[in-house]
């Protein structure tokens, strides 16, 4: 009975197994993830797998660096390679690691750690290289303008390789214009709207009405219409509605009639 459970458990591992590189950065800081730094990964999760390259020129040596959002660099065959240093004739050297990611941000700017990365021959201690990468808010790219701002290494510890970035998932969420109240109007609207339009195509087409009779519902609505009249009638009218007068057809005699009977009304005594 058990059987199949066991084997589509096998097949989930060896799934798994086969596929050492999860395609995914990995959060700094063990089992506890932090809420802040997940829902910043979610923001970059556009970006995700998409390569960037910049380059260098140092003492007439160019430097290539490339760097991959939560992904390998392909050219590199070392696990968990996110930012990696290429020098022509020299091995690649990779600057930070997506296992070891750290995400920070402000109003309009993510910052990305990756650490992990190779460590230094001489420098900083011998410690491992890590890379930071300041992503800041332009509206009109996805992602572009990758370069290098500075190697910092005249330190003991705590050495870095800072990039720059531009991309519009570091912009903060546009606040939407509309009000609930507009919303709430917009969406009325459009009810009345498929109400007539709806009602109109059924009546003309299913029922086969011709001219008024195509509105729908129009008995009901032509009721509440009068319904509507007469609670108006009877709210807002100062003086009693004599079927005679409101009745009368309009004819000379009455014009000079008319001031006499409003004066009555308005100075009864
Ligand atoms: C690396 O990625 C580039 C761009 O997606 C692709 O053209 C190239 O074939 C890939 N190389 C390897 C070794 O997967
Ligand atoms: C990331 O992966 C590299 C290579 O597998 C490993 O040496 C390093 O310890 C890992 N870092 C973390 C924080 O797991
Ligand atoms: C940082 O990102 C989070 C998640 O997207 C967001 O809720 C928060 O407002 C951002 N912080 C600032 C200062 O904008």
């Amino acid at each position: 009975m058990y059987a199949p459970l066991w084997c589509l458990c096998i097949v989930v591992v060896s799934a798994i197994a086969d596929n050492p590189v999860v395609n995914d950065c990995i959060l700094t800081g063990g089992d506890k993830k932090s809420a802040a730094e997940q829902a910043l990964l979610q923001r970059l999760a556009p970006l995700k797998n998409k390569i960037f390259y910049a380059s260098d020129d140092e003492d007439g040596d160019t430097y290539k660096y490339t760097f991959v959002i939560c992904g390998q660099v392909n050219t590199s065959t070392s696990l968990y390679a996110g930012l990696v240093q290429s020098k022509a004739g020299s091995p690649d050297t990779v600057i930070g690691r997506y296992n070891d990611t750290h995400l920070i941000n402000g109003t309009d700017w993510i910052m990305l750690f990756y650490k992990s990365g190779d460590k230094y021959d001489n420098h900083c201690g011998k410690e491992s290289r890590q890379a930071m990468v300041m992503i800041s808010c332009n509206k009109n790219t996805p992602g572009d303008a990758f370069t290098i701002i500075s190697e910092e290494r005249n330190k003991t510890s705590n050495c870095f390789y800072l990039f720059e970035m531009d991309s519009s998932v570091a912009c903060p969420a546009e606040e939407s214009h509309l009000s609930v109240g507009s919303i709430l109007l917009i969406v009325f609207a459009v009810l009345i709207a498929v109400y007539i339009i709806g009602g109109f195509l059924y009546k003309r087409f299913v029922v086969g009405a011709k001219g008024i009779e195509q509105f729908p519902n129009i008995t009901f609505w032509q009721e509440f219409g009068n319904l509507v009249a007469d609670g108006c009638d009877f709210v807002c009218r100062s003086r009693p509605r004599s079927s005679e007068t409101a009745y009368r057809g309009v004819g000379d005699d009455q014009l000079g009639e008319e001031p006499e009977e409003r004066d009555d009304h308005l100075l009864p005594m």
